[in-house]
């Protein structure tokens, strides 16, 4: 997640450190064109499971179900695959250290309550991120207007398992998974990616026990676990990287405090790596920790590896296409050699939009309708007309096959069931 745009939104979250679609488009929507050949694992991830326990069809279930074929593949447990390399390079760097060792923790289910992924981390009931618009819910108590820590959705960041794993009584952990957001679409956006957890607590004789915010906040022992924060995180980054430029911004998250954001000079581009802080006193006594402390960060695979590979698109890292997979070996970063990029095919979509017009949900439509063969979805013009009071969008769709070239006649007929989703969605198709 853009770890900056906590506060606001979780829209450009996504490659970082991250609609209420109709329940009825199962597999004869997603049926490819006629004499389209596609893997087996691809086909089997066009077509809607039968009894997903994502997917209810119940008011305040939004989980699609190209999302929930989506979930499992463990992309991160793959040791061979560019975020399972990433992944385990910066797990030996932790345990490379010296003093705690952290626990690997890399299994949990992504189907988290909203107490463990916002209200144990002290994110109000009214923060944007838990709108239906920006994240999958499987069940919502409140309907689509009201949040409640009951609900159950799918985690949109690791950091959902920081308390109960602190309640276990852990102390020091890396803990990564898939997470998933509803968002734009773009070679750089995907609505499901991967995320690390860190967290590590001092030693009380060390940082000093319980006491007041204002005196912990004043005192020798947040200074040190700021520092060494900041120092673990800078050797992670020369690690992956080489010795780079970097720069700490101040940064807010409801769930550390101080809280910082670390960003690194790379390739003629700053670019921003993750979020973290010390942890928030709160959080700690939420789970029973009053009388300690310690450092959490955040950061999201994908966007480490799309630099480090250099790859090009997100949608890559779901290819099952031999030409991408043998490419990548256990341990080595190598940058990826791309196969001849296939043409892509555009069309427009404009419409009047409806007062309460979400467009996460045009986006989610897009892809439950044309699954990883769309690129991109970006609004290229919006007007309003006064006389009729109403609100125009056009939106351009690349619509681009990382294996193959599309036909004309396979994406017309996606576009036009697009069409009928956008309608579905109270959209006056123009
Ligand atoms: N969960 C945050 C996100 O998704 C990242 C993050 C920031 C995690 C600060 C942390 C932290 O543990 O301390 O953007």
């Amino acid at each position: 997640m853009r770890a900056g745009s906590f506060l606001t939104s979780f829209a450009l979250a996504n490659a970082h450190v991250g609609q209420l679609p109709s329940r009825l488009h199962a597999s004869s929507q997603l049926r490819m064109a006629p004499g389209v050949v596609r893997s087996a694992s691809k086909r089997a991830r066009m077509v809607a499971p039968v009894d997903s326990r994502f997917v209810t069809g119940d008011v305040g279930n939004n989980v699609t179900p190209y999302i929930a074929n989506l979930v499992g593949r463990n992309l991160h447990r793959i040791d061979s695959h560019p975020l399972g390399i990433i992944k385990d390079k910066i797990e030996n760097y932790f345990n490379s250290l010296e003093g705690q060792s952290f626990e690997i923790v890399d299994d949990l289910d992504p189907l988290v309550r909203a107490q463990e992924c916002f209200d144990d981390l002290l994110i109000p009931l009214d923060h944007p991120g838990r709108k239906m618009g920006d994240t999958y819910y499987v069940s919502r108590a409140g309907g689509r207007e009201q949040s409640s820590p009951d609900d159950m959705l799918m985690r949109t960041h690791t950091s959902a398992h920081q308390s109960t794993l602190m309640r276990e009584g852990k102390t020091a952990f890396l803990c990564t998974g898939d997470v998933y957001r509803r968002d734009e679409i773009d070679a750089s956006h995907f609505p499901v990616f991967h995320q690390m957890e860190g967290v590590k607590l001092f030693d009380p004789e060390l940082v000093g026990g319980a006491m007041s915010k204002e005196e912990w906040l004043a005192s020798p022992g947040c200074e040190l676990i700021a520092a060494d924060l900041k120092k673990t995180l800078e050797g992670l980054v020369d690690e992956l990287f080489g010795p780079v430029e970097k720069q700490w911004r101040d940064d807010y998250f409801p769930f550390t405090e101080p809280s910082f954001e670390l960003d690194i000079y790379y390739n003629g581009d700053w670019m921003e790596v993750l979020g973290c802080g010390v942890v928030h006193s709160n959080v700690l006594s939420n789970v029973g920790l009053e009388d300690r402390h310690g450092w959490a960060f955040g950061l999201g695979l994908e966007r480490l590896a799309m630099v480090l590979f250099k790859i090009p698109d997100i949608r890559l890292f779901w290819s099952d296409d031999k030409r991408f997979t043998s490419q990548f070996k256990a341990g080595d970063i190598t940058e990826f050699k791309p196969y001849s990029k296939f043409p892509p095919c555009l069309k427009d979509i404009a419409f009047w939009i409806p007062d309460n017009f979400e467009p996460n949900d045009f986006f989610e439509a897009g892809r439950e309708v044309c699954g990883e063969l769309v690129e991109k979805m970006e609004l290229i013009d919006e007007f309003t007309n006064p006389k009729l009071g109403k609100t125009s969008h056009c939106y351009r769709i690349t619509y681009r096959s990382m294996e193959r070239t599309v036909t004309n006649e396979e994406i017309n007929a996606m576009q036009e069931k697009l069409r009928v989703r956008a309608s579905d969605l109270g959209v006056e198709l123009r």
